[in-house]
């Protein structure tokens, strides 16, 4: 059950801007998958070709067909084989020649694939939309951990004064707030949680923000960071896409109501050096699949987001210790 649930999310595979003429070849819950787009749109094909098994991603994209790059055999957007050169005039292609299809969407200035005959919703950012509101996106930081372990990061207040300390915190203002956690609207969503920040964002800037926390579904998160003297927000969606066993990939949508006509670089920079104060520790964590018992830890009530985020993932069906990969797509 669970894993159906994770197994119908949406895996972000890469920038829409990165999609232009070439297929790419990119990896959703172990399965080698291409995609490529033309001019109806994106799309998604398991990346083997049925005559001798190629990877369809080394193709090319010809008068909107995907051509195999091994026998030019040429395959349409709903997975049927159009033209295979070898076959003498007036012989049928057989039927059989197809290829396999997954949903793809071009959404959030991401592509999404999503391997499930059954989709979940794509997620949904309205800020993304807004004319006040500008966004950057950073990454893909590839990552050898499994998702749940990303989004427990992400989701963590205790660690920012120390594993981001000058940054995103200060040691000496390690206590964390009370804090409320509601489920709401199909959504995990905290209180504000107030964190002392030297430089909240790159700018620099010290003095408290406040945290609002939500989990959107099991793979993409957000906060919105807000203070009390001005009315900048600033927001991250964090979507990540399960690749194969312990290796994911992260994307980050920042997100701000100010500044809009300054470069998105430092913001991006900024959110490198972050992500990647985080990796080393979220790589070593073990076990590797996130713990569900929540006997097998210890939790304080600065923990009580990472505590429901876990609570979740059962109320879903997720069992202790499986892994995400373990439901093969029914093919
Ligand atoms: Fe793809 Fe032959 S392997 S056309
Ligand atoms: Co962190």
């Amino acid at each position: 059950m669970q894993q159906d649930r994770l197994w119908n999310e949406w895996h972000p595979v890469c920038k829409a801007e990165e999609l232009l003429d070439d297929p790419k070849q990119v990896y959703v819950l172990g399965e080698r998958v291409a995609i490529f787009r033309n001019e109806k749109g994106v799309h998604a094909f398991k990346d083997l070709c049925i005559h001798r098994g190629a990877a369809l991603s080394l193709g090319k994209v010809v008068n909107g067909n995907l051509r195999c790059a091994y026998h030019a055999w040429e395959f349409g957007c709903s997975g049927a084989c159009v033209s295979i050169p070898a076959l003498p005039k007036g012989r049928p292609i057989p039927p059989k020649a197809k290829a396999t299809v997954y949903k793809c969407q071009e959404h959030l200035g991401l592509i999404w694939v999503n391997l499930d005959d059954d989709p979940a919703p794509l997620v949904s950012y309205p800020e993304y939309h807004q004319d006040s509101y500008h966004t950057a996106i950073c990454g893909p930081y590839e990552v050898k951990a499994n998702a749940p372990r990303i989004i427990e990061n992400f989701l963590d207040v205790s660690h920012l004064m120390f594993v981001h300390e000058g940054l995103l915190g200060d040691e000496d203002h390690a206590e964390v707030a009370d804090y409320t956690v509601e489920f709401l609207d199909n959504r995990i969503i905290t209180s504000e949680i107030p964190v002392y920040q030297p430089n909240s964002d790159g700018r620099s800037k010290g003095g408290y923000a406040n945290y609002v926390y939500e989990i959107l579904n099991p793979k993409t998160v957000r906060f919105t960071k807000t203070t009390d003297d001005n009315d900048e927000e600033f927001t991250i969606l964090l979507a990540v896409n399960q690749m194969e066993k312990e290796k994911s990939q992260a994307f980050m949508l920042l997100t701000r109501n100010y500044d809009l006509d300054k470069p998105d670089e430092p913001f991006i920079e900024f959110q490198d050096i972050i992500f990647n104060q985080d990796l080393d520790i979220v790589e070593s964590q073990k076990p590797e699949l996130l713990p569900l018992d929540l006997q097998a830890e210890m939790h304080l009530k600065s923990d009580a987001l990472t505590i429901a985020y876990r609570k979740w993932l059962q109320e879903l069906g997720v069992e202790n210790g499986t892994s995400l990969m373990e439901k093969a797509p029914q093919l």
